[in-house]
């Protein structure tokens, strides 16, 4: 099984080093624009494998596309992060062109490869591919929700001081401030609601916290996250490659589904060998109907900023 981790910046990195540690990746190539970049991290990261115990051989390439042929996953991560105080929205002019163009050099040499988007505005950034493309929608996954709902469920121990493993919960909608739609009413403790432990005003502002989750750590880091993020990579480049059909919420195009069409945005999907095996149409109540709706409006108005 060979991955591809385009951008070798702080998510590439970490994502790379994520995927090598839990050891199910014959090869991770990381490729970089930046002369000699992703060489260094790849082989810095080689010479951990003997400490941390993982036999995944890890190659970097400045922009050498040939070295990813025949990729089974390629995570795009390429693209500007934000610095504090903007919004993600505010990255699609210079990142559209660079995912698209990433995009198409990787399928010249893996034709099969399923593409994992992480660059900003992640829901539009993945539309884009899909528009650009052509490629089959299971093919074509958005990382936000699997982030997301990590943040909310980090947030939500600490409200209620329990370790995270007891908590589950997911986030739906767009990888946005305002679009996040985090699922307070279905996230349980051990299968109990939450709550039962938290009071209405406790729970609003976990989910408040939870959709700024990433610019807290943009104004606390002066450049956005990576450790998380590339968690969450590397959780979804495991669940498609050991086919482990695992429910993440994940940028995915719609059509019906949730009572939206043409729009890549964040709903709960069943990841295994081919990628989005299927898209999980969960009931919301009326006021996560009304949430999602407008979370689909805000992806929509930065998909219009594309130049298809
Ligand atoms: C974040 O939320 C990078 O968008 C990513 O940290």
């Amino acid at each position: 099984m060979k991955v591809t981790v385009v951008g070798a910046g702080a998510v590439g990195a970490s994502c790379a080093e994520y995927i090598a540690i839990k050891d199910f990746a014959s090869e991770v190539v990381i490729l970089d624009i930046k002369e000699g970049y992703a060489e260094g991290k790849a082989m810095d990261l080689m010479q951990t494998a003997s400490l941390m115990g993982f036999d995944t051989k890890i190659t970097g390439s400045t922009n050498d596309y040939a070295k990813t042929a025949d990729s089974h996953i390629a995570v795009i991560t390429s693209g500007i992060p934000r610095k504090p105080g903007m919004t993600r929205e505010e990255l699609i002019g210079i990142n559209a062109g660079i995912v698209k163009t990433v995009s198409s050099n990787l399928l010249q040499h893996s034709p099969n490869v399923i593409i994992i988007v992480v660059s900003n505005p992640m829901d539009t950034m993945t539309y884009l591919v899909h528009k650009t493309t052509g490629l089959p929608k299971n093919r074509i996954i958005g990382m936000g929700g699997a982030l997301d709902s990590a943040r909310f469920k980090y947030r939500l121990a600490e409200a209620m001081e329990a370790p995270i493993s007891d908590i589950d919960g997911m986030v739906i909608g767009g990888h946005s401030d305002t679009g996040m739609v985090p699922l307070t009413s279905h996230a349980t403790r051990n299968s109990i609601r939450v709550s039962e432990f938290l009071s209405e005003e406790r729970l609003q502002q976990v989910a408040e916290d939870t959709k700024v989750g990433g610019a807290t750590l943009t104004k606390l880091l002066g450049t956005s996250a990576w450790y998380a993020p590339g968690a969450a990579v590397s959780s979804m480049v495991q669940a498609i490659a050991c086919d482990q059909k695992k429910m993440f919420p994940c940028s995915s195009l719609l059509e019906g589904e949730y009572g939206l069409n043409d729009i890549c945005i964040g709903v709960p999907v069943i990841l295994g060998k081919d990628g989005i095996e299927k898209i999980v149409d969960i009931p919301l109540s009326d006021a996560e109907k009304a949430k999602m709706q407008e979370s689909a409006a805000g992806v929509t108005k930065t998909n219009g900023l594309l130049e298809l």
